[in-house]
This record gives structure tokens, C-alpha cells and sequence, in this order.
């Protein structure tokens, strides 16, 4: 028995990095997938390439630009089209900011795309799947924030991505307070360094100087995070919410 048996779940940003391997980790784990990215050709492979190693059909590609509002109609509706319902929604698309060796050299044009992609593109994404999950009395949303929105020294000097990273973990316990009684769970989840196509935003410089500050002495692989978000996701975490969860082989402890 899987641990997402009977669930249908939408992910964000699946084309690659982190995103398809939770992607694939929830298929394994019996759940239904929609799969969304702005990558259409890259999520097009990812997902045929998850479908032909699971043997299975139980995840759909979506193109679909999480700032761009209309575009989550869209995907909550092919999802109850295709699957029924909505249980699971994991905000892992994100953009980086870019690399500056003064964190506080603020550009403001920057600054309002990430926060456009990274904050609304979250809130966007909650409200058009609470309607499913309150009609359902069910549902649990996974917000990727990062280390960086918890302290500071590895975004590779963007204030702005940070500033987006520390914005979830407000939005994350606002909504569930709100929606708890509605039998919806919101969580935010924080990784430290992964092995994915965003560390290459970072200068190598900023990548050593993190990776020398983390305990456990390793970046981690997506699939490091991608079994806290599965935890979150399932009914195992059903007493979880409003919280925070870092993975970050100690980074922050230390
Ligand atoms: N890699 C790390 O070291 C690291 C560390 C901490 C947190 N994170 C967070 O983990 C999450 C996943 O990051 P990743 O490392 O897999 O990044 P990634 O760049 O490999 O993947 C992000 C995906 O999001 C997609 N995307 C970007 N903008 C989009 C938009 N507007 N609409 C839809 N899709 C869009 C991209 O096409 C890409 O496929 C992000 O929220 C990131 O901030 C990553």
C-alpha cells in the first residue's frame, strides 16, 4: 500500500530539479500527479520519462505559469477532470534571484518579479485549490520556502529571493489557522543546498562558502527533500500544520 494511495496531487515547477522527484516519489507512492511547469518541452520528457519507469499513467503534464492567475483554473480543473479532486497541492516552483556581492543592493524591478513568481504565484496557487479541499473536507498544501528565508548568507546575495523565502513562512501560518477547521493543513518546508539546475545561479564562491558551513559536510539530492514533502503531503502528518520543517543537513543549527 502506498503512502499517497488514493490521492491526487498538483506540483509545481516539475519539469526537472526538485519538482520531479517529488513528482515521481508520489506516483510511487500511489498518488495521481498533475505535474505543472513553464518548461513545456522539459516537463513533456519528465513526465513521459516517470510514466515509462513506473509503468504507469498516473501523472499528467500541464504547462502553467504559477504568476499568472487564469493558469490555476486551468490546472485544478484538468485535475478534477481527470482524477475527481484535489488533496495535495506542493508550491515548489520558484525563480532564483541573481548573484550580488552587496545583499543590500536592491533592484527594485528584480525584486517585484521574484516577488510576482515566488509570493504570488504561491497565493495564487492556495486559492484556487481551497474551493476543492473545503468542498472535500480534506487537503494539504506544502509551501518550498528555503534556508534563506530563514537566515541569511546562502542566497548568493539576492535580498529579494530571500525576502520571497521568508514570505511563505507567514502566508503558510496565516492560511492554516484560517482553514483548519475546514480540514486543510498548510506547512512550509525549508531545504538547505540541493543538487538541482538553481544552484547553478550561484557563483561558485557562494556555493563552497555554503557547502562549508553545512554540518553533515554534503549538499543534499532532491529526493533528501522530496520524503519530508511525501511526510507533509500524507495523511501520516495529520496533526502538522502551520509548522515549519527544515532540511538542511544542520545548516541553520549551526
Ligand atoms: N536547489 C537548492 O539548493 C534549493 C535550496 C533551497 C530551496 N530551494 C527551493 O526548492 C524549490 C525547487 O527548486 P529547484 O532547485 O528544483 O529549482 P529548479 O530551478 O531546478 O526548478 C524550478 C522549476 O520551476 C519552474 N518555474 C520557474 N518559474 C516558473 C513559473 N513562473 N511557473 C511555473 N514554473 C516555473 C522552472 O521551469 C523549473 O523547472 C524552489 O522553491 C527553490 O526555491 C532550492
Amino acid at each position: 500500500m502506498g503512502r499517497l494511495d488514493r490521492k491526487v496531487a498538483i506540483i509545481t515547477g516539475a519539469a526537472g530539479g526538485q519538482g520531479k522527484v517529488e513528482a515521481k516519489l508520489f506516483a510511487q507512492e500511489g498518488a495521481k500527479v498533475i505535474a505543472t511547469d513553464l518548461n513545456e518541452t522539459l516537463l513533456a520528457e519528465s513526465v513521459a520519462e516517470i510514466n515509462q519507469e513506473l509503468g504507469t499513467d498516473a501523472v499528467i503534464g500541464i504547462k502553467h505559469n504559477i504568476a499568472t492567475e487564469s493558469d490555476w483554473g486551468d490546472v485544478v480543473a484538468k485535475a478534477v477532470e481527470a482524477f475527481g479532486k484535489v488533496d495535495i497541492l506542493i508550491n515548489n516552483a520558484a525563480i532564483p534571484g541573481k548573484t550580488r556581492e552587496d545583499v543590500w543592493d536592491i533592484d527594485a524591478d528584480e525584486t517585484s518579479r521574484i516577488l510576482n513568481v515566488n509570493v504570488l504565484g504561491t497565493l495564487h496557487g492556495i486559492r484556487a485549490v481551497m474551493p476543492e479541499m473545503k468542498k472535500n473536507g480534506t487537503g494539504s498544501i506544502v509551501n518550498i520556502s528555503s534556508a534563506a528565508g530563514l537566515v541569511g548568507g546562502i542566497s548568493g546575495g539576492s535580498v529579494a529571493y530571500s525576502s520571497t523565502k521568508g514570505a511563505l513562512r507567514a502566508i503558510t501560518k496565516e492560511v492554516a489557522v484560517d482553514v483548519a477547521k475546514a480540514g486543510v493543513r498548510v506547512n512550509t518546508l525549508y531545504p538547505g543546498l540541493i543538487h538541482t539546475p538553481i544552484m547553478d545561479s550561484f557563483s561558485k564562491e557562494v556555493t563552497e562558502a555554503v557547502l562549508a558551513k553545512i554540518p553533515v559536510g554534503f549538499a543534499a539530492e532532491p529526493i533528501d527533500i522530496a520524503y519530508g514533502v511525501l511526510y507533509l503531503a500524507s495523511d501520516e502528518a495529520r496533526f502538522v500544520t502551520g509548522t515549519d520543517i527544515v532540511i538542511d543537513g544542520g545548516y541553520t543549527a549551526a
